[in-house]
């Protein structure tokens, strides 16, 4: 019998490839990642790093549980780990969402959203943020959908969305609130702190992003007990390798790398958005490592243009509410000089 894509589950029929650039040697301004390489901490631990490869990991991560348990001041039963906050986000369909249910989630936000949603039989209820890139509180809660999803700060967008809209939503949901905290370390408010206060609050993060950790594949997601063991329950066992795993131990207990990361974009955002004000951007307010920006010329031509002169940033300009934006990374002095210069010159040449 010959398979074809109608041999595929009708919900995931119509899935394409994810975003996968051919990046040769260019330089990556365009995933969100910490442009000041690899985690000094991980790195050590990994340099001197030998283990038997025979046994399995720890089933549900314990080492890298308690390690978060001690830095947010919770119990290691608040935690649950795995490969990437994607498995997480996984995880919470998985466990919460029945086959056919209706999810609601923020437009535009992090577009792997609708795709797990998808995957997982439900279908997403998309709800447009403010004129400024706020939550509209009722909208969130009208469908009374089993999952709310928001991450905040949000992707592409870049800006944190107020804890109060967060807290009423939360109380006024009729299931599981998922709070997806990406980038929280740039951010001045988190609720990871604050899990055990609500009994429907699950909040993720990630290794990928300040961390600077991508290749290890981290990501965990802390709620109250209760909701932390039926998701441990519906984990792959094992799905997070021991590498990686005492790798993010490591890099957890030196806290001393996030900090200088978490200045050095702070003092950087600033000053990389006034460079794109300069060229004619109009770049939205960020509490994170990436600036959305309105482009002055055609965002395709930017960013082919871009890629020819070595330089990754991503493409948002086609997409509704983000039209002829762009998303890049906040990098290090030279790298936003870089960037702002050869921006210059595409323009230019246009
Ligand atoms: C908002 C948001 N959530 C989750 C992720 C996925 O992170 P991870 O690498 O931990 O799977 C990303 C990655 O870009 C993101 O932007």
């Amino acid at each position: 019998m010959k398979i074809t894509r109608d041999s595929m589950r009708s919900t995931t029929r119509g899935f394409e490839r994810y975003y996968n650039p051919d990046v040769g040697d260019a330089i990556r301004l365009d995933t969100n990642t910490n442009v000041l390489g690899s985690n000094p901490a991980a790195e050590k631990f990994l340099s001197t790093f030998s283990a038997r490869l025979d046994n399995y990991p720890n089933t549900y991560s314990d080492h890298l549980r308690d390690a978060l348990g001690e830095l947010y001041g919770l119990e290691r039963e608040n935690f649950i780990a795995g490969s990437g906050s994607d498995e997480m986000l996984d995880l919470v369909f998985k466990t919460f969402s029945e086959w056919g249910a209706t999810s609601t989630i923020p437009t535009p936000s992090y577009t792997l959203y609708d795709y797990f949603i998808t995957m997982n039989g439900g279908s997403s209820d998309f709800v447009d943020l403010t004129e400024d890139f706020q939550l509209d509180v009722d909208a969130m809660v009208k469908n009374k959908s089993k999952i709310i999803l928001i991450p905040s700060p949000n992707n592409p967008t870049g800006n944190s969305f107020r804890t109060k809209d967060l807290e009423e939503i939360l109380s006024r949901a009729e299931g599981v609130v998922v709070v997806d905290e990406a980038y929280a370390e740039y951010a001045e408010d988190s609720m990871v702190r604050r899990v055990n206060e609500f009994n429907n609050l699950i909040v993720l993060r990630t290794f990928s992003k300040a961390y600077a950790m991508a290749a290890l594949r981290i990501g965990y997601a802390v709620s109250n007990m209760d909701v932390a063991g039926m998701m441990n329950c519906v984990k792959i066992p094992y799905s997070l390798n021991m590498v990686s795993e005492l790798a993010a131990v490591a890099a957890v207990k030196d806290q001393s790398f996030i900090e200088k990361s978490v200045q050095m974009v702070r003092e950087q955002r600033p000053y990389l958005m006034d460079g794109l004000r300069k060229l004619g951007f109009h770049p939205y307010p960020s509490d994170c490592n990436f600036v959305l920006a309105k482009s002055p010329i055609d965002h395709k031509v930017l960013v082919d243009g871009l890629k020819k002169k070595g330089v990754l940033i991503r493409d948002f300009g086609r997409k509704r509410r983000t039209e002829n934006c762009v998303r890049m990374t906040v990098g290090t002095k030279e790298l936003n000089d870089m960037l702002l210069e050869k921006m210059a010159e595409v323009i230019d040449e246009c």
